[in-house]
């Protein structure tokens, strides 16, 4: 490794124009605004339209993060995408993203882990950094999730929602006296517990697209357990203290869940960034639009130190921390 850390130097979210409110969704499943509100905190979600695809969300998203960073995207070597909704099996969805952005050179792939999907991406994309190999690099979560609904099964059709959000990496030489940028990631995976969170489909098993599948108390119980021990891990491993952080930023599938590990950690409530309420649970999207919504109402301003969790299908798991 070198002496070089990724800073983030801009972050931009993108949400589809069309809402989905809960009285919406008493047309379609037999459910009710209250037991969502109640069991979820959700009130409404964004639909992406007709004919808009995965790598549109996450173009608009980059380009958002882009022009808060100040840079063009002719500077971007690297492009790590977090997506289970690509827009074709291959090639990956963030090559598209390269092709739309008009990017000619340097690296773009695809990170599958599903609602964790952009801490995988920011702990591969952080890496490729450190070490040298990339100079700057955009690291996206977007998703057009509501198109593995079953819009007949209540119990996973009401979660969730599309949108995208991103932010720019970019080398640099690091501060040893007062560390920034990403200061560390916990990610696992237990693969023994895919039954209770997949999709019944795919390219090689049924040559289908499939729908979500999900026994939601079960993965709620495994949740609030898994994310708090990786949330200790990170800051064990960064020498840091729940006292010190600024923010919290989970991502966001729950509401309870969210009030469970704030309280399991001794989280303060007022630093919490909850965007469920508006967005639903958009899986890889949903912490950069969490993270690019109270950056850009000025809740989050430079210096703030940051933690982010996940937890979704595989399972998969993690949590980071990092300056801004
Ligand atoms: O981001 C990826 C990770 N995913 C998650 O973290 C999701 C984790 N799980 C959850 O968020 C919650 O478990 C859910 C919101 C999915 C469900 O809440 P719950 O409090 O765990 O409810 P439950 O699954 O235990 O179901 C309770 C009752 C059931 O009825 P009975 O069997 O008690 O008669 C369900 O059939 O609620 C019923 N139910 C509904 N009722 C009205 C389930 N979905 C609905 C619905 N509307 N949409």
């Amino acid at each position: 490794m070198t002496d070089l850390t990724s800073v983030i130097i801009g972050v931009g979210g993108y949400l589809p124009e069309r809402i989905l409110t809960n009285d919406d969704l008493c047309k379609v499943v037999d459910t009710s605004d209250e037991w969502i509100q109640t069991r979820t905190g959700i009130r409404q979600r964004h639909i992406a339209a007709q004919g808009e695809l995965t790598s549109d969300l996450a173009t608009a998203a980059a380009k958002a993060a882009l022009a808060n960073a100040g840079i063009e995207a002719g500077s971007v070597d690297l492009i790590v995408l977090a997506t289970t909704t690509p827009d074709k099996t291959f090639p990956a969805t963030a090559t598209i993203v390269q092709d739309k952005l008009g990017i000619r050179g340097g690296a773009a792939f695809d990170v599958q882990a599903v609602c964790s999907g952009f801490l995988f991406a920011l702990a591969t994309a952080d890496s490729m950094l450190k070490s040298g190999l990339f100079k700057t690099a955009l690291v996206i979560g977007a998703e057009t999730f509501t198109r593995l609904l079953d819009w007949s099964d209540r119990t996973t059709c009401v979660l969730f929602g599309d949108g995208a959000g991103a932010v720019v990496l970019r080398a640099e030489p690091q501060n040893k006296k007062k560390p920034g940028g990403v200061l560390g990631h916990h990610i696992r995976t237990d693969g023994s517990k895919q039954k209770l969170l997949y999709v019944d489909g795919g390219v090689s098993s049924t040559g289908t697209i499939g729908h979500v599948r999900m026994q939601g108390n079960q993965v709620f119980k495994h949740a609030v357990t898994n994310i708090s021990s990786a949330v200790v891990e990170v800051l064990e491993m960064t020498g840091h203290t729940i006292s010190e952080i600024d923010w919290f930023v989970p991502h966001q599938a729950n509401q309870r869940i969210l009030d469970g590990v704030g309280r399991k950690l001794g989280i303060d409530d007022a630093k919490l960034v909850s965007t469920v309420e508006l967005h639903g649970n958009t899986s890889a999207a949903s912490i950069p639009l969490a993270l690019s919504t109270s950056v850009s109402d000025g809740r989050i301003t430079q210096g703030d130190l940051v933690l982010s969790e996940a937890m979704g299908g595989g399972f998969s798991w993690g949590a980071s921390l990092f300056r801004l």
